[in-house]
């Protein structure tokens, strides 16, 4: 039975997904890690960027932890159903991982290399749940099409269904519960039908089985700009896939770099989660050593505390990326020098 399985992917999802497994080795040795090609590189050497296989493991594992898929080798001539994205969406359909959870966290010796001012972030510590599996990412029909005039026009379908918004909901939350008790809603009530089913589903869960909760309804803009504006006001921010995939690049920027966010796709109780940092394959980087290995780290730190039952290590990895941090460990993108070995290295040592 396989424990953890690694998906390194391409760019440099290999260089981070290697500094996991070093943490892995020296923080839990029993555990039962497998890796597998996914991505652009099972493309290239599998036909298809995500095989029966490999989904089919996945799937038989306790968690699963991708390092970062796609590059400008496949834009463009690859078939689309092939691209590395498209093995990325049938993964997070195929594990049934339909709650994103994404967490901008800002750590105190990070406060200063934000874009935003250092009082509006010091102890900034907001949850995206992102809904994951459904939306417009998924819609149907979606199309480009000819027209008479010589033009196109092209569709994407935005769809939601009650039980689609009430089982994220649920997970936003519960998870309020064990914070700061406030959920905001964010969707576009005043413009989209969706939108309208995602306010009236949240608000009669909220009625029927989380009154404790602190439920505000915010429109997605609205949200965006308040990102910016006073992000400390959010506590857990539900939103939809589209809106999610926005806010949450917008929310990991406010902590200072990319380079550190984690995040967890779940499903139902006792399914295995998906682990992926929130970074891309950063090709531009790739193959230098350059990247920081934080994000990827911090993804196997909410495996082990949300799919492996391993809360204590979990505990001791937060730990010892903090006492890194505050003992100056830095790589590039936080304006430092450290290659990504060395900031494995650094948080090897505080372990
Ligand atoms: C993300 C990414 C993906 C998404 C891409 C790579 C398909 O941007 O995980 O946020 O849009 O979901
Ligand atoms: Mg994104």
């Amino acid at each position: 039975m396989t424990d953890l399985l690694l998906l390194p992917g391409d760019g440099i999802g290999p260089e981070v997904t290697a500094q996991v497994r070093r943490v892995a080795q020296a923080l839990t040795p029993d555990l039962a890690i497998e890796e597998r090609l996914f991505g652009g590189c099972a493309y290239d050497a599998e036909g298809t960027p995500l095989s029966d296989e490999t989904l089919a493991l996945a799937k038989a594992s306790q968690a699963v932890l991708m390092g970062a898929v796609g590059g400008p080798k496949w834009d463009g001539k690859t078939p689309r159903d092939k691209r590395p994205e498209a093995g990325l969406l049938a993964l997070r359909t195929g594990m049934e991982v339909f709650a994103n959870l994404r967490p901008a966290l800002c750590f105190e010796a990070l406060a200063d290399a934000s874009s935003l001012k250092r009082e509006l972030v010091e102890g900034l510590d907001l949850m995206i749940v992102r809904e994951l599996t459904g939306g417009v990412y998924f819609g149907q029909p979606r199309f480009i099409e000819d027209l008479p005039d010589g033009g196109k026009r092209a569709v994407d379908t935005q769809v939601y269904t009650t039980a689609e918004i009430e089982r994220v909901a649920r997970v936003a939350f519960e998870l309020a519960r064990g914070r700061r008790n406030t959920v905001h809603s964010a969707e576009k009530s005043n413009v989209m039908e969706t939108g309208l089913l995602w306010r009236q589903t949240v608000t009669a869960l909220h009625e029927r089985e989380y009154p404790d909760v602190q439920l505000v309804h915010i429109l997605a803009d609205v949200a965006a700009m308040r990102l910016v504006k006073s992000p400390k006001q959010f506590d857990v921010l539900l939103t939809d896939n589209l809106f999610g995939d926005i806010l949450s690049d917008e929310a990991s920027e406010l902590t200072g770099s990319l380079g550190m966010l984690p995040s967890a796709a779940l499903g139902a109780p006792g399914k295995p989660g998906l682990y992926e940092p929130i970074h891309g394959s950063a090709p531009d980087i790739a193959g230098l050593g350059l990247a920081n290995p934080l994000a990827a780290i911090l993804s196997f730190e909410m495996a082990l505390r949300w799919s492996l039952g391993r809360a204590e290590a979990a505990d001791r990895l937060q730990a010892a990326v903090t006492t890194a941090l505050a003992n100056g460990a830095r790589t590039r993108d936080l304006g430092g020098s450290l290659s990504t070995g060395q900031m494995g290295d650094a948080v090897l040592a505080a372990l």
